[in-house]
């Protein structure tokens, strides 16, 4: 059951080992909460998508986890980045990620990151309104530079998915409509300052189903077609990320290539080269959150086991109600109990696991939280001045800290 989850992830000799390394000798080693991911298995997921889309460039969501570390692995597999952020940015410029890969959306792009990104001359800005056309016009022009855009189309499908991560429906902030996306391109076709090279749309993540990406890819070949009609050189046609992946035991979950197999069809009279931006589908299933046990607390109608990893170290389940799979460090035969699994965080919102039937563990053990590579420590937090956890990249049987426990100081450094 665990290999579904990654192959890299299994029991030897009663103890839980990733991509070769005893988790347990990890958490010993460095304390907890303590994040561990697999780069084997990074990789694996980055060689999945270049295979399934050989023609596409696959820019990586730098805000799925952004450890330098781990961008670092999808350059070295070829792979660009997908940024939000200035900081985003940075992250993937110092993990050496070509410029000329790097796409950057978000709705509230300000002055001084727009600045960066232009001068760093990265591929293409995903522009989402019009005012944003008009600013980095400006800044460009004042730069002396030009800058190459796409328009961040809102297709209005429904990905089927947690409303908080559904994007592409018309009453969400991001992208305008396919409409007034025409408007867009024809006013930015008339800004000196800027190129108009391609189409942006992202629907939503956790995505299980690939319908609503071939709902998606419609709209926007036929907007595609209306540009190259409308006489613009639409060179990269940018179809965001969102692809699901395994949380839940009994849940399945489309690879790259049923993706593929869903898309290319729709996009193959089209000339311009694809660009996909998975985050949550290279990283997620790569990584665990290693917990220790505290106390455990039975209230007669109510079983807690109280973990040392609250809301600020993994806020999914407390924000989207996610489910994480949760099993122990170490095998052997336990009972099971039905029992929240909660944090120290002063909230009630604070668990990672509500009313879960699993093997009882005892105080000391450890936990390892899976599918918490993705939205985790990079969601991550120092609500109750707790320090953010320390991050381990394990491959092959070697281990290395990719970034060290936070201590109270360099929180409340002035
Ligand atoms: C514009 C954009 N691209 C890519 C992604 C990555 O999505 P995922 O991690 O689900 O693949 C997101 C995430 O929300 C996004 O907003």
């Amino acid at each position: 059951m665990l290999a579904e989850y990654n192959p890299y992830l299994e029991y030897k000799d009663g103890n839980l080992y990733l991509d070769g390394v005893s988790l347990k000798a990890l958490a010993e080693e460095f304390g907890t909460p303590l994040y561990v991911y697999s780069a084997s298995y990074i990789r694996d997921r980055l060689r999945a998508y270049k295979k399934a889309f050989p023609d596409a460039l696959i820019c990586y969501a730098v805000k799925a986890n952004f450890n330098p570390h781990i961008i670092a692995i999808a350059k070295e597999e070829g792979a660009g980045a997908d940024i939000v952020s200035g900081g985003e940015l940075y992250a993937s410029l110092k993990a050496g990620v070509e410029p000329s890969k790097i796409v950057y959306a978000g709705v509230g792009k300000t002055i001084r990151e727009l600045e960066y990104a232009i001068e760093s001359d990265i591929l293409m800005f995903n522009v989402e309104s019009f005012m944003e056309l008009d600013v980095l016009n400006d800044i460009a022009g004042k730069l002396g530079k030009k800058a190459r855009i796409a328009i961040r189309v809102n297709p209005d499908v429904d990905p089927k998915t947690h409303h908080y991560i559904s994007t592409g429906m018309k009453k969400s902030k991001f992208g305008v409509d396919i409409k007034t996306a025409k408007k867009e391109y024809e006013y930015a076709g008339k800004l000196k300052n800027l190129q108009v090279i391609g189409i942006h749309c992202h629907i939503g993540s956790q995505i299980l189903d690939v319908s609503p990406y071939i709902e998606a890819a419609q709209k926007v070949v036929e907007l595609y077609h209306d540009l190259t009609r409308a006489g613009f050189e639409i060179q990269y046609l940018d179809l965001g990320g969102g692809l699901g992946i395994k949380y839940k035991p009994e849940q399945s979950n489309p690879e790259p290539a049923d993706l593929a197999e869903a898309i290319l069809p729709v996009v193959n009279n089209v000339e311009a080269k694809l660009i996909l931006e998975p985050g949550r589908s290279i990283v997620g299933n790569g990584g665990v959150l290693l917990t220790q046990v505290q106390f455990l607390k039975d209230k007669g109608h109510k079983h807690f086991i109280i973990v040392d990893a609250g809301m600020n170290d993994l806020v999914r389940p407390a924000m989207y109600e996610a489910y994480h799979h949760i099993v122990p460090v170490e095998k052997k035969e336990r009972p099971y109990i039905k029992t929240d699994v909660v944090g120290p965080v002063c909230e009630t919102g604070d668990f990672l696991a509500l009313d879960r039937e699993m093997l009882l563990v005892e105080r000391g053990e450890y936990l390892a939280v899976l599918s918490a590579g993705a939205y985790g420590f990079a969601m991550s937090s120092h609500y109750n001045l707790r320090p953010r956890a320390c991050e381990v990249l394990v491959e092959k049987g070697f281990y290395r800290v990719i970034r060290e426990r936070e201590d109270y100081s360099y929180i409340l450094r002035s």
